[in-house]
């Protein structure tokens, strides 16, 4: 018996280490055996180590288009399969049914996955980057803002004014940045809607400077924090930022936290800690400045070449539809899942792309035409129209976006005929980048109207 019990805490290491990779082995052979079987087509093991094939997923393409990769794929594998991307083993989605069950699974069996490098420049409290209770409050807080009420009365008045602001002194006969136009016209809605600032307010420009920093970071895929890095660069103008919002948030304490009724004085009411409120705040800035502004700009840029719809304004869907401002989102599966026959393992990346089932001709007729008439016939396209994602993740700032596109385009058909200087395109990257900023040239057509009764008419369409 002394015998058996010296020689077995002799071995003991042993024989864990035995225990332990045979259970590996038993592991790895069932999963192998799984995935074998129902892993969607395609290979989790293709391209370089960790990088896989995200350089090629990604690759600059037309904005109008799927890109090589993507059509390659399809056409190989069908709408469902899998690949290496974004550092790990990856499914694609391009099936309406599963990015649908995806996104609405959210938190049950899928959770939001973005490349940690983003945690850098938009913040560990990011709204995007965050799960869990502390996501449900920030999205609670966020649907209270952009309430119907408030969306109707003081939203729509200032969408109105800062539009026509905008528009008024636009040069005429002489080309200029339509990017930059819609720009300005986002970003001005935006820091008015949050903090209530004013075009005329000193910090305006500087603000405007950084994000152009900021934003520049966040596409770069190296996430080296160096000095001379893009990434280091948008790190340190995070940082600036920061403290600008925290002096704003200071001055407002100090008049009692009440004096302005914006997203910032909302935000004052709330537990959240300082550092949460800050990360937050930026979160809503971010989110609503760019992809507005890239709506808007597809909006100008496919309109030029259609000048019937500009008669009809039926666009803004087929601007959505078309444009692809967000091309993809990033989820990853917690836990082992079979899904029209496919294993999805857990902890794999998952990523319903939306472009590719808007411009999938199974959906759309011809669909890399612009074509809003097509929007007569398809009134209800469900999954199959997915611009601002969907299930417990759909974006809060859909009806703001939405009236800043009609009221840009409505405004600008009242006084304006444009044309594009020149022949450019919209590039995705993946996010969206107008070649030489789209150049336009605008020729007055009558004198800017006053009442905005007429906008209030502009109907959204259906999501
Ligand atoms: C055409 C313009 C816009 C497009 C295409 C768009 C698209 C999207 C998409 C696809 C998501 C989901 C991201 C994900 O699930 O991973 C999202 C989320 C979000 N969007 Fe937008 N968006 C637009 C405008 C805006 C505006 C104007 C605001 C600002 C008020 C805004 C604020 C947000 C926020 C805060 C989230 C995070 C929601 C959450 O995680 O619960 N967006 N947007």
């Amino acid at each position: 018996m002394e015998e058996f019990a010296v020689g077995f805490f002799r071995y003991s290491p042993l024989l864990i280490v035995l225990f332990l990779v045979s259970h590996r082995l038993l592991f790895l052979t069932r999963r192998k055996n799984k995935e074998h079987l129902n892993l969607p087509p395609g290979s989790s093991n293709e391209g370089w180590p960790f990088i896989g094939k995200t350089f090629d997923y990604i690759k600059p393409h037309p904005a109008t288009t799927i890109g090589e990769f993507t059509k390659d794929r399809l056409q190989r594998y069908g709408k469902i399969y899998r690949s290496h991307l974004f550092g790990g083993p990856t499914i694609v989605s391009a099936d309406p049914d599963l990015s649908r069950f995806v996104l609405q699974n959210e938190e049950k069996l899928f959770e939001v996955s973005y490349p940690k490098r983003l945690n850098g420049v938009l913040g560990n409290f990011a709204i995007l980057l965050i799960s869990g209770d502390l996501h449900k409050t920030m999205r609670n807080i966020s649907m209270n803002f952009f309430n119907p009420v408030r969306i109707k009365s003081q939203i729509l008045r200032n969408v109105d004014f800062n539009v026509k602001q905008t528009l008024k002194d636009l040069p005429v006969d002489s080309p200029f940045s339509a990017w930059e136009m819609a720009k300005k016209i986002s970003f001005n809605v935006i820091t008015s809607q949050v903090l209530s600032m004013t075009s005329d307010d000193p910090d305006h420009g500087w603000l405007s400077k950084e994000y152009v920093v900021f934003m520049r970071g966040l596409s770069s895929f190296f996430p080296v924090n160096l000095p001379m890095t893009p990434y280091g660069k948008a790190v340190k103008s995070r940082h600036r930022i920061l403290k600008f919002l925290s002096k704003k948030m200071n001055e407002r304490l100090k008049i009692g936290g009440k004096e302005h009724d914006d997203f910032l004085g909302m935000l004052l009411q709330t537990n959240l800690s300082d550092e949460q409120k800050l990360d937050f705040l930026l979160s809503i800035l971010f989110g609503g400045y760019e992809t507005s502004a890239s709506a808007i700009s597809f909006a100008i840029f496919f309109l030029e070449a259609c000048p019937k719809a500009v008669a009809q304004l039926r666009v803004i869907n087929e601007t959505l539809r078309l444009g692809n401002v967000v091309s993809y989102v990033h989820r990853k599966s917690i836990q082992d899942i079979t899904y029209k026959g496919f294993f999805i393992p857990s902890g794999w990346k998952i990523i319903p792309m939306f472009s590719a089932i808007h411009l999938d001709p199974d959906h759309y007729k011809d669909p890399e035409k612009f074509d809003p008439w097509r929007w007569l016939q398809n009134k209800n396209p469900g999954d199959k129209f997915t611009p601002f994602c969907g299930g417990p993740r759909l974006c809060v700032g859909i009806e703001m976006a939405r009236m800043e596109i009609a009221f840009t385009i409505h405004h600008l058909v009242l006084n304006y005929q444009w044309e594009l200087a020149e022949r450019v395109m919209a590039i995705s990257y993946p996010f969206i980048r107008f070649q030489k900023e789209l150049p336009i040239k605008v020729r007055p057509y009558r004198c800017m109207e006053d009442d905005i009764e007429h906008v209030s008419n502009v109907k959204s369409l259906p999501n």
